[in-house]
């Protein structure tokens, strides 16, 4: 089992980090860590090679030729990421926006992804207040589908400011339901 963790949080040790290493503890088999800070994936630029059928082209130039490479062969995903300004961080949204040839196929095959591939986000935020949670819910889910991920329940904690997670033990029992969920331990509900 492979689980890839992207980190797009700008402290290495920060909030969402945090619980992500405590979900990723869980997860039996190989993990990769990867810090989207400082950024490294260029935002796509709508030059529309992908839907001609031809590779993109920043991925020569930046890292996200290597991290679609292991986007491909993760059996598990996990995103870590605080809330920025109601979404999820820039590098993060930035990465998701070079999901376009990824787009571009499952738009023609609306494939669904295998069961056994798991992919959860951890999001922190320091305020807490309704809906807070809504666009970053929306683009993980997004981001999730079109790499041919199945989603998990993942872990939103809002607050931060006040009670940072390592002082939250109910957060970070359920950083550890995260985890047990993307290794197969605890099974998924059936889909809607
Ligand atoms: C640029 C920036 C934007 C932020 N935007 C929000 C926001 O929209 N809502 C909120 O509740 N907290 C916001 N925060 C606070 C962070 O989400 C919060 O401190 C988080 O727990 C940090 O997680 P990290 O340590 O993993 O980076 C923002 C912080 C920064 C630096």
């Amino acid at each position: 089992m492979f689980t890839l963790w992207l980190n797009a949080s700008p402290h290495a040790q920060g909030d969402s980090a945090t619980l992500a290493e405590l979900a990723l503890q869980e997860i039996p088999g190989e993990k990769l860590r990867l810090d989207l800070y400082p950024p490294k994936v260029e935002p796509c630029r709508d030059c529309g090679d992908c839907r001609a059928g031809e590779a993109c082209q920043l991925d020569a130039t930046d890292a996200m030729g290597h991290i679609r490479e292991r986007l491909h062969q993760a059996d598990n995903l996990l995103l870590s990421s605080p809330l920025h300004f109601f979404s999820l961080s820039a590098p993060l949204v930035a990465l998701a926006s070079r999901l376009e040839p990824e787009w571009f196929v499952w738009r023609q095959t609306r494939k669904p992804a295998p069961d056994k591939r798991r992919a959860a986000l951890v999001v922190t935020a320091g305020g807490d207040y309704p809906d807070m949670f809504q666009a970053a819910r929306l683009v993980a889910s997004a981001f999730f589908r079109i790499a041919g991920f199945t989603q998990a329940e993942g872990v939103e904690v809002a607050g931060t400011d006040r009670r940072p997670p390592r002082e939250n033990p109910e957060a970070r029992k359920r950083a550890v339901e995260t985890g047990r969920r993307l290794a197969g331990v605890t099974p998924l509900p059936p889909p809607d």
